[in-house]
Formats: C-alpha cells, structure tokens, sequence
C-alpha cells in the first residue's frame, strides 16, 4: 500500500470472500487504491451493488492510482469509457442499461477481454450469461451510512489487504 492518511479497513474472511464495512467515502476510495497493485497486469472485475453502492467511486480510485490523470466519468449513458494508462488498456463499463447482450456483441465487448486488458463492469448481471466468470467480484451494499464490502472470486484470494486472511 502506499502511504496515505486514511485508516485501512481490516477484512475477514467468510465462506464466500473477504468482507469489511467502510464507514465512509474515503474508505471506498482506499479500497479501490489498494486493488491497483493486483489489478496493474490487467484482470477482469465485476461491480455488484445497487445505485449509489460506490461502485464507480471505487474504479475512480483504482484508475487514479494505476496513474490515469484525468476525470473518469460514470458510463451510464455511454455504457462503456475506454482509457490508456501507461500501455494498460482500461475498458469501464455500466450495463445498467443494457437490455440485450447482442449490444455487447455490437460494441466490441468479447473483443476486450482477454488478458492483460483491465474489464470492469458494473452491473454485470444485467448480461449474465454472457459475460465469463471474473477474477474478481466486487459486492457493494448499503449498510447504516456506509457501505460492506465483499471480495471474491480467484484474484481475491492473492490480495493483499490489511488482516485479510
Ligand atoms: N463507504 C461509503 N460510505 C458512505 N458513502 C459512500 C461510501 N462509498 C461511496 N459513497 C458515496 O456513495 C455515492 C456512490 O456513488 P457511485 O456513483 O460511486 O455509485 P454507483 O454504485 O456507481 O452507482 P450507479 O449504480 O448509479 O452507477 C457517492 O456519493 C459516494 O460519495
Ligand atoms: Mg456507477
């Protein structure tokens, strides 16, 4: 991790992944810098979680720490935002919106993923069926005023976290 002011949250683990509460939005905002060391390979991630759970505040972050110096704006209406940074090709998508995979299968979707590309997906389950499993699901829930967290799939198992085991 690198040096910052924000208290790290403390995972556990559970039967299905690594779960912590953020009690606000700088821990989100922690959470998703601590992924961009896993994440700077490439890698393929699913967002869950309702309107407003965090999950594009979580991407900013990661974005911003893998090095993009720039707005990353919210795909809802454009359902996908594409960016390079330093050579890492970042495809940010929100299928909230999307009704028919065919629209995936029209802007290139299957195209994107493949190694050593960074997928990530919000509302994933809109296309379910259609996307492959990822290496790592995000759950985001609203919880008091805060936010729990849940990490999952094969990538979590390798990350680092504070108290993760
Ligand atoms: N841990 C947290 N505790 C409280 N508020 C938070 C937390 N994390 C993020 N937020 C706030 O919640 C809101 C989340 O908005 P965001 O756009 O990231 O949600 P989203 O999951 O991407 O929603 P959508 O499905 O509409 O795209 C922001 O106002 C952000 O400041
Ligand atoms: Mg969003």
């Amino acid at each position: 991790m690198t040096g910052n002011d924000v208290a790290a949250a403390d995972f556990y683990g559970t039967p299905d992944g690594l779960e912590t509460f953020l009690p606000d939005e700088a821990a989100t905002i922690n959470l998703g810098r601590q992924l961009a060391a896993a994440l700077r390979q490439g890698g393929s991630v699913h967002l869950h979680g309702n309107l407003g759970a965090g999950k594009t505040t979580l991407v900013r972050a990661l974005l911003c720490e893998l090095g993009h110096d720039g707005p990353v704006r919210s795909p809802t209406y454009a359902l996908v935002e594409t960016y390079d940074i330093h050579g890492l090709a970042v495809y940010h998508l929100d299928l909230y919106r999307t009704a028919d995979p065919d629209e995936l299968e029209f802007i290139g979707l299957r195209d994107w993923l493949r190694p050593g590309n960074l997928i990530l997906i919000e509302w994933p389950e809109r296309a379910a069926g259609y996307l492959p499993a990822p290496g790592l699901r995000i759950d985001l829930a609203h919880a008091d005023n805060g936010r729990r967290v849940r990490l999952s799939g094969p990538l979590a198992a390798g990350l680092s976290l504070p108290d993760a085991w």
